[in-house]
């Protein structure tokens, strides 16, 4: 993720707008389209970011999956819930990514393609 409040006249050509930052309030998401392809935006504590909709399982649809923290380990091996990390859930099989960066928590190799997200004047743009 990057973030510049600089102006629009220094955008990459390869800076779709999706949203204004008012749309996209923390903790918040929002599907946008570039080019024919569906890309889930996030808002987390940590910034912005963003992935591809489209499960790198079958398919599903990640931006109507819920997001929530995970079940980590503490330093004496006991479970304990994680709210740091910010995991999307596939709402047709389950499957878990890193919304920060795309990786399936437990086999990164089904990671999820991630996208650079730039704020320009309180508008939102994925680079594609
Ligand atoms: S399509 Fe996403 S977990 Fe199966």
């Amino acid at each position: 993720m990057s973030r510049s409040d600089s102006g629009e006249s220094d955008l990459p050509q390869n800076a779709h707008h999706v949203g204004s930052e008012a749309e996209l309030e923390r903790g918040e998401s929002i599907l946008a389209e570039v080019d024919g392809i569906e890309i889930a935006v996030y808002h987390t504590e940590d910034g912005y970011f963003a992935i591809s909709n489209f499960c790198v399982h079958q398919g599903g649809p990640l931006c109507e999956g819920p997001v929530t923290g995970t079940l980590g380990q503490d330093d004496d091996g006991k479970l304990c819930y994680e709210e740091g990390t910010q995991v999307v859930r596939c709402p047709w099989h389950g499957w878990e990514f890193d919304v920060e960066t795309g990786e399936h928590l437990s086999r990164p190799e089904y990671s999820q393609p991630t996208y650079d997200v730039l704020v320009r004047d309180g508008e939102v743009y994925v680079r594609w």
